[in-house]
């Protein structure tokens, strides 16, 4: 299934393929051929074309395999992957009201506020109040059960400056969405929260000039920050007789790799804990695209090409394929750009065609801004095929559009209908 990808004619490369160009009703004789010679890029400068669709095969080999991962977790009916997402998780559900928004809004602040409170505690050297953890976890995970649509967005939510704070709320999050889809039980969601939520809590013990130094760590400071996985396990075990052994466990082995390159155990894919191996995602993930002092975020789309990268390396083979199955190419609040020139932020993922979300419309083919309009991309012609398709993921600074702001807006106009 090679998708289309808009590039400029000066761009254009001998070997690629040209599906269309961005005028209407041009059509070239060298169209859906691999080009040969330089004749045709002469042509379509000629005729003022500016801009050509290619087949993604040639430009974008990285995402061909993420196609082609997706077709093998489509075909494969009896995998553990397919087993692993019971079909009740993938609910038909209208969009957000308001009142969920502004809950998930007020459930964030809350527990991002216990967060750093019970994070701050521990780098004044003082236990961690599991108790207060487990019951702002209880909340999250009761919420992510009646709300799971907008639960898996909450992460998207800034209301903090503090990334050690928000990031550690974030994985929290995250490993609660994730196990949710695996068809964990509430009691499990709650201990698979917590290990998010305290996995870097041993960090609160490395001195600040480590943990925020600008640059790269040298060799004995990077040493001396590989002990905040045992750390974080010694004070959550002293913190509270009530922390079930998985929790710590995870604690532990969040670093772990599934080639043995991690730390501290050195341990390999099955010698690490099922929990560990989902914070660990969750955790890289939240990392790449948050802002960070030195590191500007990046796009929901390339952080799970990253991930993809380190599959079967850094990340369990199984968990990443599942992983990238429940987040979809491309994630809610993506900005994307459609074959039909307009751009589009994805505001729902449902079912199991992860590649045919609904997406909000948000400009003309000219790029003008328009008001909003919602669009189900698994909408088909007469022909039955889509009416509309995802070419490509875009970085919404470049375009000057704040996706949060434009999902927040329809899904308060839409509730308001
Ligand atoms: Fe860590």
């Amino acid at each position: 299934m090679p998708e289309l990808v808009k590039i400029p004619v000066e761009e254009l490369q001998l070997g690629m393929t040209v599906a269309r160009c961005d005028r209407q009703g041009v059509y070239f004789p060298f169209y859906g051929k691999p080009l040969n010679d330089g004749q045709a890029i002469d042509t379509l400068r000629k005729a003022g074309v500016s801009y050509v669709y290619i087949k993604a095969s040639v430009s974008r080999a990285g995402e061909e395999e993420i196609d082609e991962v997706l077709e093998e977790i489509s075909d494969e009916h009896s995998s553990a992957v397919q087993d692993a997402v019971k079909p009740g998780y993938f609910p038909v559900e209208e969009a957000p009201t308001l009142k969920e928004i502004s809950r998930a809004k007020q459930l964030h602040i809350d527990a991002g506020k216990k967060t750093k409170s019970m994070l701050e505690d521990v780098r004044m050297g003082k236990t961690v109040d599991t108790s207060a953890a487990m019951d702002m976890v209880s909340d999250l995970v009761m919420f992510s059960l009646k709300s799971p649509h907008i639960f898996s967005c909450m992460t998207r939510l800034k209301d903090f400056d503090d990334y050690t704070y928000v990031h550690s709320l974030n994985v929290s999050i995250l490993a609660i969405s994730i196990g949710r889809r695996l068809g964990k039980s509430p009691e499990e969601l709650d201990r698979l929260g917590l290990a998010g939520l305290l996995h870097d809590a041993g960090k609160m013990r490395i001195p600040e000039k480590i943990l925020n130094k600008p640059g790269k760590l040298d060799a004995r400071e990077f040493e001396y920050m590989k002990k905040h996985p045992e750390l974080g396990y010694d004070i959550v075990k002293k913190s509270g007789r009530n922390v079930s052994e998985d929790v710590l466990v995870s604690i532990l082995q969040h670093h772990e790799k599934a080639d043995g390159t991690g730390y501290p155990g050195g341990l390999y894919g099955r010698q690490i804990s099922s929990f560990a191996k989902i914070v660990s995602i969750a955790d890289v993930y939240d990392a790449i695209t948050s802002d960070r002092v030195y590191n500007q975020r990046r796009s929901p789309s390339e952080a799970l090409k990253l991930i993809f990268s380190g599959s079967g390396t850094h990340f369990d083979k199984t968990l990443v394929k599942f992983f990238i199955n429940i987040m979809g190419i491309y994630p809610v609040g993506t900005l994307t750009l459609l074959d039909s020139d307009e751009l589009a932020v994805v505001f729902k993922q449902e079912g199991e065609d992860i590649m045919r979300p609904k997406v909000i419309v948000v400009t003309d083919k000219e790029g003008k801004q328009i008001d909003p309009v919602i669009f189900d991309l698994k909408e088909n012609d007469i022909k039955g095929k889509p009416r509309k398709k995802i070419v490509s993921a875009l970085n919404p600074r470049e375009h000057n559009i704040d996706t949060n702001r434009i999902i927040d807006g329809f899904a308060a106009r839409y509730s308001a209908v």
